[in-house]
């Protein structure tokens, strides 16, 4: 026990030191647009649990948060397939995008949510938009099945990265030469720009989102967000009661 605390801080303190290189990258104190892609089926808490997060921060920082779709019609989170909502149930709400992907502002932080729709065959104009727009973004950043997507898209070859962990099957054959990491809250990858943060299931968004907060904002807002929110925060990316237990590179 003491040794492997020893050792996660180790990890910890050297992952800190990196992004505070990396940090300096992103101007705290300038304005941040963040960018959220909407596609048929997202997962409703991975994309409004970094908004709630963010909604928070832009009482301090000033923030815009853009939704970005393929058109501007709502887009839903109700299953397409008969199958995966057999009563019919009318508990899928809709969002409507304020951007296209033609009219989208250029991004500091492109975020991607996962949910079933990540497997989606008909995803190519969304696939385009995030393989063109990653590569200008300052940093990209996918909660749970997001990183599928961001793998489908072809953005996370050689690099380093979690997801949904009872997707884990599925989403580890996305994309090409992606190390899926089978342990952790949360992985920061730096292996070449921008730098991806990717978290595990739905609610590991809402820890990364508080540690983005910590490590661009300050230690405050994060910690005081938490606090409006009640959440119980899991701080050590290393911590994962939902692990698997096999690194899959695929
Ligand atoms: C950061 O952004 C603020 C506001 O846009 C600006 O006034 C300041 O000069 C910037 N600082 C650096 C180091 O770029
Ligand atoms: C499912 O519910 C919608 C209304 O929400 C209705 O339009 C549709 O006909 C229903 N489908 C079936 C198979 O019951
Ligand atoms: C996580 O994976 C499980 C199992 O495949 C699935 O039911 C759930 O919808 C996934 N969650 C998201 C947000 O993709
Ligand atoms: C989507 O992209 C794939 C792979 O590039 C291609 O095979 C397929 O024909 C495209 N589908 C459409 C509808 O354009
Ligand atoms: C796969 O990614 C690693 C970095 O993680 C890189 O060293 C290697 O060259 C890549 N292999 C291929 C076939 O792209
Ligand atoms: C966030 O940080 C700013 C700058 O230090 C501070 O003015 C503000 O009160 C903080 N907000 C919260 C919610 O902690
Ligand atoms: C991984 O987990 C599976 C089932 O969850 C188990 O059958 C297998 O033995 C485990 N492998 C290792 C190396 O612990």
């Amino acid at each position: 026990m003491g040794i492997v605390r020893v050792l996660a801080a180790g990890v910890c303190l050297l992952s800190s030191l990196l992004f505070s290189i990396e940090a300096a990258a992103v101007n705290a104190s300038a304005p941040l647009t963040y960018g959220i892609v909407l596609f048929r089926m997202f997962d409703v808490l991975d994309v409004f649990g970094p908004t709630e997060v963010l909604q928070f921060v832009s009482s301090s920082f000033k923030t815009d948060i853009v939704y970005i779709a393929e058109t501007l019609d709502p887009v839903t989170t109700r299953p397409t397939l008969a199958a995966m909502n057999p009563l019919n149930s009318s508990a899928y709400p809709s969002l409507t995008p304020t951007h296209t992907f033609t009219t989208a502002p250029e991004l500091d932080v492109l975020i991607l949510a996962g949910g079933p729709g990540w497997r989606n065959p008909a995803l190519n104009a969304t696939l385009d938009y995030i393989r063109t727009t990653a590569p200008k973004a300052k940093q990209v950043i996918t909660i749970c099945t997001g990183s599928a997507l961001a793998a489908r898209a072809g953005i996370m070859a050689g690099r380093k990265a979690t997801t949904n962990k009872s997707s884990w099957p599925n989403a580890v054959t996305a994309g090409p030469n992606t190390t899926w990491v089978p342990s952790a809250r949360w992985v920061e990858d730096y292996s070449s720009e921008p730098p991806v943060w990717s978290s595990s299931g739905v609610t590991a968004g809402i820890d990364l989102m508080l540690h983005w907060v910590e490590q661009t904002y300050n230690k405050e807002n994060a910690t005081n967000i938490a606090k409006f929110m009640e959440h119980v925060r899991i701080r050590d990316p290393t911590y994962d009661p939902f692990a698997r237990n096999e690194t899959v590179v695929a």
